[in-house]
């Protein structure tokens, strides 16, 4: 009998070779459902003695996840296998929530129980206004966020426990989803020195954050429908920058929402989640130095000027951000529906136009993010330019607790990456004396 189907390319496992000195070592390597290759090191410290460095971690995979799948050379974005173009227009906020949490599509009553559990806890404890009000009213929202994130951990102890039943950590992480929309609420109204408005029970999650950010009066279902689209969109990303340190930080057996904290705190900066604020910081001031957008993109490629192209360029997207193109629709749509004519807007397409032609831009495949007309459509809709990262840290939370939650189901160990030591070689101790008499002697 011949055993060729073992011999067979689909089934034979896949090795990569290296060679160090006169060895060489076989490494096995794993492919994903989409084909995805990647070298197994695991074991290559103990095998080889050496490790590997990949400085800002462009070419390591931390885990493998069932979660986003992303193809950034042909800008695909799935949620669970669902094309986000798919879920922008059919879906809802919650419902692309469920399904990055739970892996499936609700059934209508799976979706009426998750809804009816995120408003049942969709209070938040008086205490955090308490908190809120020692905060300077002009302090970085996002240090808001960041703070009332952890202290979740404080107001819901039973978080703390992650042997608790299964039912009692979905209950944890369905608080922080349900809690989100007013804390965000509140986090506006207090910069903005307004008072604060109660949940609305009856109405949808999108609708609610809305009505408490900006009172039920100024709402519409042009406002609402944006909104949810914005929020699919900032849903996941698979492992960016705060999500990978919501993992390490979960990794550690932390609770939810204090690795949660971690990734707001990592979602700040402005090369990663705070981009969004920084485009229209960075509009304006093209906006008010004249709109000539040809000098700005001149300085963005200039290696001796420090200014970037904010909503450009892309880790992982080395063609268009799938995102982008979705916003940039809806962008549209809602400026003319309502009748908004922003010059920031038009500034956005001038750099639009003037980046795609250059070759600059081209050759580095530097297209616009998903930031890039995000914080126009904010600003459409009336929120301050210094919420909008909030804004993308309330989107991102059902894919943050995905990804922890499907970290914490495989068990992954702590995350602990290697390095190279660079520094001074062994060397022995000099008394504070004898210093100075060398340093005097010099
Ligand atoms: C998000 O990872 C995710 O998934 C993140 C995110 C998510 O959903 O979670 O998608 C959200 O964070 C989107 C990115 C938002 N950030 C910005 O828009 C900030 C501006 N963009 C850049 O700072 C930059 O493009 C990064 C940080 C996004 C990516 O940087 P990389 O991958 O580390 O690339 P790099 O810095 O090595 O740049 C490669 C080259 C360099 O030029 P050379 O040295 O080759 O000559 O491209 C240049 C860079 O100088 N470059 C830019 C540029 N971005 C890169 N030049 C001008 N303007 C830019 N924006």
């Amino acid at each position: 009998m011949i055993i060729f189907a073992l011999q067979h390319p689909i089934f034979m496992s896949e090795t990569a070779s290296i060679t160090l000195g006169d060895k060489k070592y076989d490494l096995s390597v794993i492919t994903g459902t989409e084909n995805e290759k990647a070298i197994d090191i695991s074991k290559l410290r103990d095998q080889t003695g050496y490790i590997t460095i990949d400085s800002g971690y462009k070419n390591t995979g931390c885990t493998k996840s069932a979660i986003t799948f992303l193809d950034g050379e042909k800008g695909i974005l799935k949620y669970r296998g669902y094309p986000i173009e798919q879920l922008a227009e059919k879906s809802s906020f919650i419902e692309v929530s469920y399904l990055l949490i739970y892996g499936e599509l609700p059934n209508q009553l799976q979706l009426d129980n998750f809804e009816a559990l995120l408003k049942e806890h969709s209070d938040v404890p008086e205490e955090l206004k308490a908190i809120l009000a020692a905060f300077p009213q002009d302090g970085h929202p996002m240090a808001k966020l960041c703070s009332i994130t952890a202290a979740l951990s404080a107001f819901f102890p039973e978080s703390l426990n992650l042997q608790a039943s299964k039912a009692e950590q979905n209950l944890t992480l369905v608080k922080l989803m349900a809690k989100f929309p007013a804390i965000v609420a509140y986090i506006q109204r207090h910069t903005l020195g307004q008072s604060y408005l109660s949940t609305d029970k009856n109405a949808d999650y999108v609708t609610n954050f809305m009505n408490m950010t900006f009172g039920s009066s100024t709402v519409d279902e042009v406002v609402i429908d944006a909104m949810n689209k914005l929020l699919i969109l900032h849903a996941d990303h698979e492992q960016n920058c705060s999500t990978s340190t919501v993992r390490i930080v979960g990794s550690s057996d932390c609770n939810l929402y204090a690795s949660v904290a971690a990734g707001v705190a990592a979602l700040w900066g402005p090369l990663h989640g705070g981009a969004n604020q920084a485009v229209i910081e960075m509009l304006e001031k093209i906006k008010n130095d004249g709109g000539d957008t040809a000098k700005w993109v001149a300085k963005a490629k200039d290696k001796n000027d420090s200014f970037r192209l904010m909503g450009f360029g892309h880790r992982v997207y080395k063609n268009f951000d799938p995102r982008a193109k979705i916003i940039k629709k809806a962008c549209d749509d809602i400026l003319n529906k309502l009748g908004i004519n922003d010059p920031v807007l038009n500034i956005a397409k001038q750099l639009e136009e003037a980046a795609l032609n250059d070759p600059y831009f081209a050759d580095r495949k530097l297209y616009p993010n998903v930031d890039f007309y995000s914080g126009i459509i904010y600003r459409a809709l009336g929120f301050p330019t210094e919420m909008f990262t909030v804004l993308f840290a309330l989107g991102r939370c059902p894919g943050w607790i995905a990804q922890w939650k499907e970290l914490r189901e495989n068990k992954e160990p702590i995350g602990r990456p290697r390095q190279v030591y660079v520094g001074e070689t062994e060397r022995d101790f000099v008394s504070i004396e004898d210093r100075q008499k060398s340093a005097v002697a010099q």
